[in-house]
Order: structure tokens, then C-alpha cells, then sequence
């Protein structure tokens, strides 16, 4: 239990109005898959009452779970939503109205999983930038076991065809109501595939150097940005670990990085979203020369930047809000244990640990609310 001084109001508390976004605070709900929709990824009412919960909660922002966004190969595990059929933009809308009559905006992720995908009744096989085996095992938590397939190495066709479909995604976002768009450049997943040399070995104009690594994204934001106008709220969330290869960093480092944000905003992105994993996010984002990687984006970039890593912890969302590090904090682990977790600053209420149970044996919302459950009936 971490209690909270509430003599003073929390710098997190604080409205932003930000890459086009009125936010009441600066608590962001990160982008977390719970694998709970239909089979044919149409999300359901439950998932309609866990994301309005958080809006309730005091939550600015709710970013969604990475959303697959065609019928080819972007989908990464059974039971992922999509953003593709008319059904799929009506069933987001119950989300998106819910969210916003208590007080929140809401962002979209969209993701193509590339080689990362365990689960996709639409294709078989799975297609990535180059034939390269994928490392480690599929993570049972979203339903998956055993090793990677080795994807096949995309066409131009299949490129462009990816493109199309984040486009097309993002435009059906937006008609569902949501405030924006995520792309999902981040964790290993078929963006960040291309940006990694280890798993990129491409000779044609996606290949090679950084910059042609980082092609596909850049390409992608500016095709979302032609097709949606120069109003809309276009994100990016990029991260040097990976769901598959935690301890991945970037190869060079602050320069690659001024790189990467640099050519992103050319793009057109609206924020960048800086995902990292672990409490010491102080150290983490921290590239050699002693910036951290947020306050890098902020720099270069002039947008503005949502860190992420043990953002519950209240000294460390204020050191990094107060010292220019981040703009916005998400939370993962923090708002599934703390679903109110902005309440609980405003009022210094204890938050609650994050207790691993909650995903287990599968990150579903069923598991979830069995576990909460269990945990009532053992406390009455
Ligand atoms: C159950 C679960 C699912 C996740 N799914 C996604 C996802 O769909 N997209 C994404 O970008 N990150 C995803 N993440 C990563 C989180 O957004 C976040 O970066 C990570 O949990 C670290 O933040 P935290 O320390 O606040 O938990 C997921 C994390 C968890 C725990």
C-alpha cells in the first residue's frame, strides 16, 4: 500500500489541453489486450463497463488495448478486437459514448501484430519483414503456446495492403467516436519489427538503414494523416524493449532516437507515447548522456510525450511531470489494480498493490472479475 499526501494536489491532477486534446488530468489508462471480445472481434458490453470504469475513476485519458485493423494478417491473438466491419465500429460506440458521459477522452490503438500474431482465424501463417524466427515462445496470458512460426517475408502488395488497413482503421475509429488514433509502433509487434535490424533484413527501401527501417511507420502516419485531415489526434507509441526481448535498446542510442522522433512528427503524428516496463522508470529511460528518452522526444519534437513504466508510483509521476520529462503518464498494472486511481490522488486514498492473479491464467476480463470475486468472498 503506498499512501498519498493529499496537503498538496498531485501534479498529475492538473487539466492539459494537449495534441488536441482537452484532458481534465494527465492520467492516461495505457493500451492493455485483454483478449475478452467475440470471436469475431467485436467487443462486448463488458468491455463497454471495464473501460467506462476507469472513466469513472477520474482517468483523463483511455487509450484502448491494441485494436487489429484488417481482416488479413494483423490480428495477434483469438478474441482481440478489431476496427474493420460495421459491426465492430457499432459495438466501439457503446464504448466511446460510455467513456465520454463520465468525463474522459478516448484513444483507439491500432496494431498490426506481423510476426507476433498467435492467434488469427482470418489467415494462416503469419507475415513479417523478413523470414527471421521470432525470439522466445507466445505468451500463454493471451492465449498462446509453443514457438513463433517464421514469417513470411512481406510483399510491396502485402505492404501497401497493411497501410491501407491502418487507414481504413483509423477512419472507422474515429466514426465510432473515438478522439483519436494510437499507432502501434511499440513492444515487438509488426512496426517495430521493421525499425529492429535483428528482425528486418530487408534490401528494399523498408531495409537497411534507420531511417528505411523506420519507413513502414512514418508511411503509415502519413497515410492516416492524409486520410483523416490535419485536426485529427494521430499518436504513435514506440519503445525500445519488447514483449518477446525485454532488455532490447535501441543500438544508438540518443542518436537513434532523435532519429526516430524527429521523423515522426515530420510524418504528422499528433503525441508520442513512450512505452517502458518497470517501477525505475528514472533509469530505464535513461540513454547514454543522461537524458531520458521522453524528455528527448519533448525536445526534438516539440509534441507532446506520455511516459510510461510504475507511473502508480506517486514521487515518481511527480518527479517526472514536475522535471519536463513527460507531458501525460499512463498506467498499466497501476489502473488494473486502481481502476479509480485519479480519486484516490485527489482524496489520498491508499492505492491498492497490483496483484498478478488479476491476468492469470489468461489476461481476460473474466479472470479478472472471478479473481475480484474470490478476493470479496475471502475478505467477508
Ligand atoms: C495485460 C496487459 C496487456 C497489455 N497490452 C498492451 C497493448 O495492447 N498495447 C500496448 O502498447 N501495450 C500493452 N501493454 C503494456 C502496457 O501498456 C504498459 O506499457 C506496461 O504495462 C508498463 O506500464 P505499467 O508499469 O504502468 O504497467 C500491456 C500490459 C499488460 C499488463
Amino acid at each position: 500500500m503506498t499512501t498519498i499526501d493529499s496537503g498538496a494536489a498531485h501534479p498529475a491532477l492538473k487539466p492539459l489541453h494537449a495534441a488536441g486534446l482537452d484532458l481534465r488530468n494527465r492520467l492516461a489508462v495505457a493500451p492493455m489486450t485483454r483478449v475478452s471480445a467475440a470471436p469475431d472481434g467485436t467487443p462486448t458490453r463488458q468491455m463497454a463497463e471495464y473501460y467506462a470504469a476507469f472513466a469513472r475513476g477520474g482517468f483523463g485519458l483511455v487509450i484502448t488495448e491494441g485494436t487489429y485493423t484488417d481482416d488479413r494478417y494483423s490480428q495477434g491473438y483469438f478474441n482481440q478486437p478489431g476496427i474493420v466491419t460495421d459491426g465492430h465500429v457499432a459495438a466501439w460506440r457503446e464504448v466511446t459514448e460510455r467513456v465520454h458521459a463520465a468525463g474522459a477522452v478516448t484513444v483507439q490503438q491500432l496494431m498490426h501484430a506481423g510476426a507476433l500474431s498467435q492467434g488469427n482465424p482470418y489467415r494462416p501463417g503469419t507475415v513479417g519483414p523478413s523470414a527471421v524466427a521470432p525470439l522466445r515462445e507466445m505468451m500463454p496470458e493471451y492465449g498462446g503456446s509453443g514457438p513463433w512460426p517464421v514469417p513470411r517475408e512481406m510483399t510491396a502488395a502485402d505492404i501497401d495492403e497493411a497501410v491501407a488497413g491502418f487507414v481504413a482503421a483509423a477512419g472507422n475509429s474515429l466514426r465510432a467516436g473515438f478522439d483519436g488514433v494510437e499507432v502501434h509502433a511499440a513492444n515487438g509487434y509488426l512496426l517495430d519489427q521493421f525499425l529492429t535490424d535483428y528482425t528486418n533484413r530487408r534490401t528494399d527501401g523498408y531495409g537497411g538503414a534507420l531511417i528505411d527501417r523506420l519507413r513502414l511507420t512514418a508511411d503509415v502516419v502519413t497515410a492516416i494523416r492524409a486520410g483523416l485531415g490535419p485536426d485529427a489526434v494521430i499518436g504513435v507509441r514506440l519503445s525500445q524493449g519488447k514483449v518477446n526481448d525485454f532488455t532490447y535498446r535501441w543500438p544508438g542510442g540518443a542518436r537513434d532516437a532523435e532519429v526516430v522522433f524527429g521523423a515522426l512528427a515530420e510524418a504528422g503524428a499528433s503525441y508520442l507515447h513512450i512505452a517502458s516496463e518497470g517501477r525505475a522508470w528514472i533509469e530505464s529511460a535513461t540513454l547514454d548522456g543522461g537524458a531520458t528518452i521522453t524528455a528527448l522526444a519533448r525536445r526534438v519534437t516539440g509534441l507532446p510525450v506520455i511516459a510510461n513504466g510504475g507511473m502508480h508510483d506517486p514521487a515518481q509521476a511527480a518527479e517526472v511531470l514536475e522535471d519536463g520529462h513527460a507531458d501525460l503518464l499512463s498506467l498499466g498494472h497501476g489502473a488494473l489494480a486502481n481502476p479509480d486511481l485519479p480519486r484516490r490522488l485527489e482524496s489520498g486514498a491508499a492505492l491498492a498493490e497490483f496483484d498478478r492473479r488479476l491476468l492469470e491464467p489468461m489476461a481476460t476480463l473474466d479472470n479478472a472479475e472471478r479473481h475480484r470475486r474470490e478476493r470479496a468472498g475471502a475478505a467477508s
